[in-house]
């Protein structure tokens, strides 16, 4: 069978390793990939949000199944565009995308149906939303609308930075037309649970839950990044919140969608936070989450293709979805200075016994050396019986590995260690 993976980050590689472990697999191209996944994918140098050239390669090289793993390609419709061609992909359509494409129509959509989230305004006029933040609950989370790379949330500790963040948005236009409308909503405290699931409009199948690391530094400090790393299971998502978050907010989401006839076939992230009034949703996501799928999915038993086929075809209830009882971390290596600036171009050396356990998300190949190519650069993961050894594991994988330049975090899974072993 000849795949094509949308994408070209740590994720898509994850995806990418565990598709390749089904033997009816003869090719997998990624586009555009990247310099560090030459050895399991064939790389194609076409963009990620370029759905014409994706769709004309497609049917080009006769492929059999895509797997889109980005969020603004689905937003886009590839998915949609793909289906005209006659090529089967995963992903949610363009109208299912909007979940994780408008902050609005998501916040909606949870009100209308009771799915449990932060109490919310939306604004569409600057004057009014910085009337409204004059008098908030402070802190209070400004949101832009539409996809904005992971930047588009700025929880406001003042009312200054909260008068900055509706200017920035909605006058400065930071995110583009992203920012056109703004969501203000309510400021929730507890602990975060992702939790992705596959979906085909009939079942829903939650995956191991997984906690991200999203600060740049220790302690939770500094900027919020893509997520420098992550842990699987999550040990505050217990067998009650699973229980209660499968009833109070997967399948009333799944349901919701259909019933705006807007069924969501795909990967389904939920940003959870568990507070003291029970889960709600932070977010979701229509893709997989980046580094969560890199912990979520070496811990997955059954074929990943299979499930996704079954998913594109809307029989996932009858084929197996399980997960290991291990744990898994994955620490991420990125450049010093991100999520700011960053210098590139350093070369990375990775022994070759632990390759199969590095997800390349930034890097490319130049004169036959690996070099660094973006601020998040690897994505180094550990399975192990229990998190204290998958963590030690991992950490002792980052300490082999070299560039110039590398910065990561130290603490990555000690607030989930302190959970389970008080
Ligand atoms: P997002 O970009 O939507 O993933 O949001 C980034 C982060 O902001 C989340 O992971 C949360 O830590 C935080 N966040 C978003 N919304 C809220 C909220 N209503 N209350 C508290 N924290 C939030
Ligand atoms: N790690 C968070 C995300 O993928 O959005």
């Amino acid at each position: 069978m000849k795949l094509l993976v949308v994408g070209g980050g740590g994720r898509e590689h994850a995806i990418i390793k565990k598709l390749k472990e089904n033997t009816a697999v003869d090719v997998i191209y990624a586009l555009p990939g990247n310099g560090g996944m030459m050895d399991d994918a064939v790389c194609v140098d076409i963009k990620a949000t370029d759905i014409e050239g994706i769709k004309a390669f497609a049917v080009e090289k006769q492929v059999d199944y895509v797997v889109v793993a980005p969020d603004d390609p689905l937003v886009l419709g590839c998915v949609d565009a793909l289906r005209e061609a006659g090529i089967p992909a995963f992903g949610p359509d363009k109208k299912a995308a909007i979940i994780e494409g408008s902050k609005v129509f998501s916040k909606n959509l949870m009100k209308k149906y009771g799915i449990p989230t932060a109490a919310y305004e939306v604004f569409d006029d600057a004057e009014k939303a910085l009337e409204y933040v004059k008098t908030a609950p402070l802190p209070t989370v400004v949101k832009a609308d539409g996809l904005a790379l992971g930047k588009g949330v700025v929880i406001a500790m003042t009312r200054e930075e909260a008068e900055e963040a509706v200017i920035s948005a909605m006058k400065d236009k930071k995110f583009g037309a992203s920012g056109d409308q703004i969501v203000i909503e309510e400021f929730l405290e507890g602990p975060e649970v992702s939790v992705l699931a596959f979906t085909d409009g009939k079942a829903m199948v939650p995956m191991v839950s997984s906690m991200d690391h999203k600060r740049a530094h220790d302690n939770d400090e500094g900027l919020n990044t893509g997520g420098m790393g992550t842990i699987a299971p999550n040990p505050y998502y217990t067998e009650d919140i699973a229980e209660r978050c499968m009833q109070e907010i997967f399948l009333p989401t799944m349901n919701a969608m259909n019933a705006e006839s807007r069924t969501f076939k795909g990967c389904l992230y939920f940003g959870l936070m568990i507070t003291k009034d029970g889960p709600k949703v932070i977010e979701y996501n229509c893709r997989f989450g980046d580094p969560e799928t890199q912990v979520v999915l070496p811990l997955l038993q059954s074929d990943l293709l299979t499930i996704m086929q079954a998913v594109t075809e809307e029989r996932l209830s009858e084929v197996p979805v399980e997960f290991s009882k291990d744990a898994a971390a994955c620490v991420i290596m990125a450049s010093d200075g991100y999520p700011a600036s960053y210098e590139k171009g350093f070369e990375i050396t990775i022994p070759d016994a632990m390759k199969a356990h590095v997800y390349v998300a930034g890097a490319s190949f130049k004169d036959g050396k690996l070099l660094t190519n973006g601020g998040r650069v690897l994505g180094v993961t550990a399975v192990e019986k229990d998190l204290r050894s998958a963590i030690k594991a991992s950490y002792d994988m980052v300490s082999e590995i070299h560039f110039d330049n590398a910065y990561y975090r130290h603490d990555i899974g000690a607030k989930a260690l302190k959970v389970l072993e008080g």
